[in-house]
C-alpha cells in the first residue's frame, strides 16, 4: 500500500466551496457545521489539466452513434430481476441495489451473478465482497447452487486493488458488495464516509463507462430507508433498485426507483427460501392464500404496484378503546390515510369508529402506497365496525375524497384482469372508470360502478 499523506486530499465545504487541508467540524469561511467533506486534492487530479480538451473524445452527431453495442443486454435469467432492469444489464451500466440489513441483497446478487456468468458464455464475473470472506461467500454460493465456472469471488476493500484485479481479469460483470466497505487510498476518510463513498463510486463508474462493463453495487440504507452516503450516489448511477420486505415474512419485492434504461414502474416479487430467492409468478395467489372466508373486516383490494396489478387482502379490526381515546395502528398502509378515511366514514357515510381502537393490516407484509387502496381500507373498517362480512367473490378499488366521493384511478383494466384471473366475480370500482370500460374488460365480471362511499358500502357488505 503506498504511503498515505494528508496533503493528497482536501476537505471542501459543501455550503460555500471553501477548501481546508484538514477536517474541521465547522467551516471557517461560512461557519456551517459538519459541512466539510474529504475529496481528492487538486495536486493529485490536476483540475485544470482535467478540464483542458485533450482531443481524445470529440462531440459526435446523435444520428451517427453506432447503437449495436449499447443495445445488447446481458440477462441473468431470473425473469423478475431482468424485467425490473428493463430486459437485463446494459453494457457499461452502473447499478445500485439498496435494502435493509439482512433482507437478501447479497443472496439476490449472487444468484444474479451466477446467471450472468452462464449468460456470458465462457466469460468471467467478478464478485468482490468487502463484508464477507471468500469462504463465507462460497458457502452461500453452494447453498444457492450458484457456483458456475467463471464466477470469481474476491474479498477486498481497497478500491485500487479492486480496479487492478478488474483491469487484469476484464470480467463480463463486476459486482461490489458493498460500496460502504470500499475505500480509496487517495483519501484519509474511513470507509463509508461521504467522501469515500463518493470517490469510490465515481471511480467505479468511470471504469464501467470506459470499459463498457456493467458494474453492480450493493448499498446500505439508513434507518429511514434512504441509501446511506451522499445523495449524489443515486444521481451518478444509472439504475437504483430497492429490495424490500418485512423481516418476518418470506416475501421480497424488488423495485426500480430509477432506471435510465427502462420503466421504473416494474416490480419483481420473490420468496426467500432455504435454497435462495425463488421468483413468485402469481403474487396475488400467494397474498390471498391464507385469507379467512366470510370474516368481517377482510377485503380484497385490486391494487397496482407500478404497472403490475396485485390483489391483496386488507384487514381491519375495530375494538373498544383500551384508553380514553381511540388509537389507530396501521401496518402496510399510511396511518394518516387511515385516520383520514375514519373521519370520512364518520362524516359522509354514517360509520363512526372514531372513538374506538382501529387496526389496519395488509396481509403478507405487502406495503401499499397508492390512492386506489382507499376504498378497500374504508370498506374493511366499515365491515369490521358493523361485524358484517364482505360479499364473497368481491374485489374493490378506488380513491376516496374528503366529500366521500369515489374517484377514478389508473390501470382499471389491469386490475379487472387480475381479479378475473384469480376467480373473483364482482368488482366494486369508481363509476368514472366503469363508464369507460370496453365489453372485453368486464367479460365474466359483475361490475358495480360507484360514485360515493355510501353506495360502495351498500354494494360491498352482505
Ligand atoms: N442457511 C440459510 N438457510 C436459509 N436462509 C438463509 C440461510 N442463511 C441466510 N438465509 C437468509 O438470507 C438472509 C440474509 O441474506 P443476505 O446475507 O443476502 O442479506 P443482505 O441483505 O446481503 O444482508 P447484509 O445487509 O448483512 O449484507 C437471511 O435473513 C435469511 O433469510
Ligand atoms: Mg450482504
Amino acid at each position: 500500500m503506498p504511503p498515505r499523506s494528508a496533503a493528497r486530499s482536501l476537505h471542501r465545504c459543501q455550503s460555500c466551496g471553501h477548501a481546508e487541508p484538514k477536517w474541521l467540524g465547522r467551516c471557517p469561511a461560512c461557519s456551517e457545521w459538519n459541512s466539510l467533506v474529504e475529496e481528492v486534492g487538486a495536486g493529485v487530479r490536476g483540475l485544470s489539466a482535467a478540464r483542458a480538451p485533450t482531443g481524445a473524445r470529440r462531440p459526435v452527431a446523435a444520428a451517427d452513434v453506432a447503437l449495436e453495442e449499447n443495445d445488447a443486454r446481458l440477462a441473468c435469467g431470473i425473469g423478475e430481476l431482468d424485467r425490473v432492469l428493463g430486459g437485463g444489464l446494459v453494457a457499461g451500466s452502473f447499478v445500485l441495489i439498496g435494502g435493509d440489513p439482512g433482507i437478501g441483497k447479497s443472496t439476490l446478487l449472487l444468484q444474479a451473478l451466477a446467471g450472468l456468468t452462464r449468460a456470458s458464455r465462457g466469460g468471467t464475473v467478478l464478485y468482490v465482497s468487502g463484508e464477507e470472506s471468500v469462504a463465507q461467500t462460497a458457502i452461500r454460493a453452494r447453498r444457492l447452487g450458484a457456483t458456475p465456472v467463471g464466477l470469481l469471488l474476491h474479498a477486498e476493500t481497497s478500491l485500487e486493488q479492486i480496479l487492478g484485479e478488474a483491469d487484469r481479469l476484464r470480467p463480463a460483470v463486476l459486482a461490489v458488495d458493498s460500496i460502504q466497505t470500499v475505500h480509496s487510498e487517495a483519501l484519509d476518510g474511513i470507509p463509508g464516509s461521504v467522501g469515500q463513498v463518493r470517490e469510490c463510486a465515481g471511480r467505479l463508474m468511470t471504469w464501467a463507462k470506459s470499459t463498457g462493463t456493467p458494474v453492480v453495487l450493493v448499498g446500505h440504507v439508513t434507518k429511514d430507508g434512504a441509501i446511506a452516503g451522499p445523495k449524489t450516489l443515486e444521481h451518478v448511477v444509472d439504475v437504483v433498485l430497492s429490495f424490500e420486505g418485512e423481516g418476518a415474512h418470506p416475501y421480497r419485492i424488488l423495485r426500480a426507483l430509477k432506471n435510465r434504461f427502462g420503466a421504473t414502474s416494474e416490480i419483481g416479487v420473490f420468496e426467500m427460501r432455504q435454497g435462495g430467492l425463488v421468483e413468485v409468478e402469481s403474487p396475488s395467489a400467494l397474498f390471498l392464500a391464507e385469507r379467512p372466508v366470510d370474516a368481517p373486516g377482510s377485503v380484497v383490494v385490486a391494487s397496482a404496484d407500478g404497472v403490475r396489478p396485485i390483489l391483496v387482502e386488507v384487514q381491519a379490526l375495530v375494538a373498544p378503546a383500551a384508553t380514553g381515546f381511540g388509537r389507530r395502528t396501521a401496518a402496510g398502509v399510511d396511518s394518516n390515510r387511515v385516520a383520514l378515511l375514519l373521519a370520512v366514514l364518520a362524516e359522509r357515510a354514517g360509520v363512526n369508529a372514531l372513538a374506538q381502537d382501529v387496526f389496519v393490516n395488509v396481509a403478507g407484509g405487502m406495503k401499499l402506497a397508492e390512492p386506489a387502496i382507499d376504498l378497500g381500507i374504508a370498506c374493511a373498517i366499515a365491515s369490521a365496525e358493523g361485524r358484517t362480512p364482505v360479499r364473497s367473490g368481491t374485489a374493490v378499488f378506488g380513491e376516496v375524497g374528503l366529500a366521500g366521493e369515489v374517484r377514478g384511478v389508473t390501470l382499471a383494466e389491469g386490475r379487472l384482469g387480475e381479479a378475473r384471473k384469480l376467480g373473483f366475480s364482482r368488482v366494486i370500482m369508481p363509476r368514472q372508470n366503469a363508464s369507460r370500460l370496453e365489453a372485453a374488460d368486464s367479460a365474466g365480471l359483475e361490475i358495480i360502478g360507484v360514485a360515493d362511499l355510501r353506495a360502495a358500502l351498500r354494494a360491498v357488505l352482505v
